[in-house]
């Protein structure tokens, strides 16, 4: 996804290899199943997008420690223990072109390698030795778990706003980004503005990752996200596709998504597939994406010129642009 990007080419490339290495040491474990499910899932691959964000906005600062690699592991990993975990509640199959670990190893073992990596995480943040980042990252993870228990909670929910909707996005995904990029802004000595630019870009950033997400979830191809489409429906998940649909859709459309919801049951998705596929629900989608896009590269505006805040204004863009 990011590999079109010139400085991705130029500089990137080098500095992933260098987060790789942390994150193919922290991994290990005494505990040979707890190895060999972390490296399962490591080396399936991933956008690495979060540690991608974590360097970029360092680097946007000048920073050259080479802390910014653990700390990109560091959120790596969280991200690595929330996919874990959420594809056990998702009860999800398929992920990284792979079977999902709760598939191949079982829901006990994949959430308690999950709960390594979490744990993991952060011993590598206690490594970087600031009160800051700890309180960064404890403050992040605890809303993410609330998004997903409040994600949890709209299950099924015909009546969720886009608004509760957004709420939910911004807590379960857009926080990690978020935290991804003050992280880096903290290691590199941020001024105040910096730190609030970058985690606001973050945060937009993310929103629009996830909203992207939820579309994929009805237009991706399988081969190319490495996930299978239908799983929201199939959940009864309220995403905004959904959500446009019931407030904007047809009669037809829209009683056939409560009714899709309500059920949480895979054999709809044909059906409201082709509703979705008939309607611009997809296109009101994006273009809600394209806004949160737009506004993280805004935020940049207070930051220097450079090589990587060019990179943040290209990554924010083909966060919507993507197709896996
Ligand atoms: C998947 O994130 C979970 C969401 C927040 C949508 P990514 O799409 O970044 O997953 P990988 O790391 O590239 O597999
Ligand atoms: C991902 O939500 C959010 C977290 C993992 C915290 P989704 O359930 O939409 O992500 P995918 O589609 O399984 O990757
Ligand atoms: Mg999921
Ligand atoms: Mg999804």
């Amino acid at each position: 996804m990011l590999e079109n990007l010139p400085y991705f080419q130029q500089n990137l490339a080098a500095d992933l290899g260098r987060v790789d290495v942390v994150i193919n040491r922290a991994v290990q474990s005494e505990v040979a199943l707890i190895s060999q499910i972390g490296t399962y899932i490591i080396s399936a691959g991933g956008k690495r997008l979060r540690p991608v964000i974590t360097i970029l906005s360092g680097r946007a600062l000048g920073c050259d420690n080479d802390g910014l690699y653990s700390l990109a592991a560091m959120v790596e990993f969280i991200h690595t223990s929330t996919l874990l975990h959420d594809d056990v509640v998702d009860e999800s199959e398929l992920r990284r072109g792979r079977k999902t670990a709760n598939n191949l190893f079982g829901n006990a073992a994949a959430v308690l390698v999950g709960d390594f990596l979490y744990t993991r995480a952060f011993q590598l943040m206690v490594g970087s030795g600031s009160m800051k980042i700890l309180e960064v990252m404890a403050d992040a993870t605890n809303i993410i778990a609330e998004g997903e228990v409040m994600q949890l909670m709209n299950i099924g929910n015909i009546d969720i706003t886009e608004a509760q909707y957004l709420q939910v996005i911004q807590y379960k995904t857009a926080k990690l980004f978020e935290a991804a990029a003050q992280v880096g802004a903290i290691l590199a000595g941020a001024s105040a503005e910096q730190e609030a630019a970058l985690r606001d870009y973050g945060m937009y950033v993310g929103t629009a990752f996830q909203i992207i997400d939820d579309v994929l979830d009805y237009s991706g191809d399988p081969e190319q996200i490495g996930k299978n489409v239908g799983d929201d429906l199939a959940e009864g998940k309220p995403t905004l596709p959904l959500i446009y649909l019931m407030n904007q859709g047809s009669q037809a459309a829209a009683a056939d998504v409560r009714a899709a919801l309500q059920n949480a049951d895979r054999s709809y998705f044909e059906k409201i597939h082709a509703h979705v596929a008939a309607s611009d629900a997809l296109s009101y989608c994006i273009e809600q994406a394209k806004a949160a896009a737009g506004k993280a590269a805004a935020c940049l505006d207070v930051l220097p010129d450079n090589e990587a805040t060019r990179a943040m204004r290209q990554l924010a863009e083909v966060s919507v642009a993507r197709v896996m």
